[in-house]
């Protein structure tokens, strides 16, 4: 039986760094959802006319959109986000490492997952794209519980051959065979995809690199996730440890691992010469802005939004928040600091198609059209009195939504679909 969602809708015809008239909003809009896809859209009136045997869903004036798409977290830092006080590679070894050895208990690794993904469903997230830990099993946690719930999951085993804690190292060759393992068991399966993930260039040597960017050659088809230029002491890291490449990216770039499907996090300080690589190659990058302010790592540059694919992430856990409207908040300000002033559409499709692009599954997920799948989320543009009143004053819906850009959080989030069927959450996932 199909589902007819009435409400305000938000889609895209084309990219709003490109034009100005990419977003389409409808005010009394429908979307009809039909065995997982988006079968329908329109006017409210029209599909209620033309499919009288759906079963509808009245939103009123809430928001229907596409469903967030964070496309750079590391769930296994779910208990240690907001740890207070330090810099990228003190955070590592103090919070992040001691956190990820716990994942050798495939117990802890499923409770830590499940609790992850409702978290970021009661945030209106509907995919992520996530590091595991070097334990083959936290990558069985994810996809478990991504399919328990009928999410689209992007996920792989982290890798890390030195510069890591004993019981956190593998090797090159155990890092090969177990992410080959583990993409020929999970990639493609119901909603899930593997994707090939050393750390970063600190924490694996040449030879690591080298046999991840031969088995990215063996699956080209699957995407490679790793850091790139998150903060100075890193970088300067990079140069002690790679004497031989010209700069960070061509630690990558001399492995195999730069290519269209590669998708880097943070890269805030490029040089020229990566910058140019990274469009030449049709590299993705994700930026995270509560991470970068909160480890202190930089300011985004935006502009690059219109050279190369460019998705949002929270980065959790050294983001400090679990949704993506806090993310866009945090976005908003970077941009302002840079001398750049992001309108509510941008940095609504940064959070939906600008991650699916820099996911590469534009054409699955992160709009509303139809024959894409039914992800979505119904936002509450009054959620809070605050709120309310702030968005009282509107003119029109950009001005509408931007003050649940700035100051919404999970209480904003009115429903969820999944797959094109109503998420039912088994607990509150309450707070913000
Ligand atoms: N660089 C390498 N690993 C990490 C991580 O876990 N978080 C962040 N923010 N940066 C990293
Ligand atoms: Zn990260």
């Amino acid at each position: 039986m199909a589902d007819l969602l009435l409400g305000q809708v938000i889609r895209f015809q084309g990219d709003p760094f490109a034009s100005d008239d990419a977003a389409q909003t409808m005010e009394h809009g429908a979307v009809l959802v039909d065995q997982g896809r988006i079968a329908a859209l329109g006017e409210a009136a029209d599909l209620r006319a033309r499919f009288p045997m759906a079963t509808v869903h009245d939103y009123g004036r809430r928001l229907i959109s596409a469903g967030f798409i964070d496309a750079h977290v590391h769930y296994p830092q779910t208990a240690i986000i907001a740890s207070w006080g330090k810099r990228l590679i003190d955070w590592l070894n103090t919070y992040t490492f001691p956190e990820e050895m716990r994942f050798a208990d495939r117990a802890y690794a499923d409770d830590i997952a499940a609790r992850y993904l409702d978290l970021v469903l009661a945030r209106g997230t509907t995919t992520v794209c996530s590091y595991a830990t070097i334990h083959p099993e936290s990558v069985d946690a994810i996809f478990a519980a991504a399919q328990t719930r009928g999410m689209r999951v992007f996920a792989g085993k982290t890798c890390m051959d030195r510069n890591a804690p004993e019981g956190l190292r593998d090797t090159a060759q155990s890092a090969y065979d177990d992410s080959k393992r583990l993409l020929e068991q999970w990639h493609g399966v119901d909603r899930l995809s593997y994707v090939i993930t050393p750390r970063f260039s600190p924490t694996s040597t040449p030879e690591q690199l080298a046999a991840l960017g031969a088995l990215w050659r063996e699956y080209p088809n699957c995407l490679m996730q790793t850091h790139l230029s998150e903060q100075p002491d890193e970088i300067a890291w990079v140069r002690e440890l790679f004497p031989q490449s010209r700069d960070y990216l061509d630690t990558y770039e001399a492995q195999g691992l730069l290519r269209e499907g590669a998708v880097y996090g943070h890269a805030i300080h490029l040089t020229d010469r990566e910058r140019a690589r990274l469009v030449e190659a049709g590299a993705s990058l994700v930026h995270c802005p509560t991470s970068n302010t909160f480890i202190g790592s930089g300011l985004f540059d935006m502009g690059l939004a219109r050279q190369l694919r460019v998705g949002l992430a929270t980065d959790t856990g050294g983001g400090s928040s679990f949704s993506m409207l806090r993310t866009m908040a945090a976005a908003y300000e970077v941009a302002q600091l840079r001398g750049q002033s992001l309108h509510p559409s941008q940095l609504w499709w940064l959070a939906t198609q600008g991650s699916a692009r820099a996911l590469r599954c534009e054409g699955r997920i992160g709009n509303i059209a139809v024959g894409m799948e039914a992800d979505l989320v119904v936002i509450d543009l009054a959620s809070t009195p605050a709120i309310a009143q702030a968005a009282a004053r509107a003119n029109d819906l950009w001005q509408a939504m931007f003050p649940t850009i700035m100051m919404g959080d999970d209480r904003a989030v009115s429903a969820v679909w999944l797959g094109g069927k109503r998420h039912e959450p088994e607990t509150s996932g309450g707070g913000t």
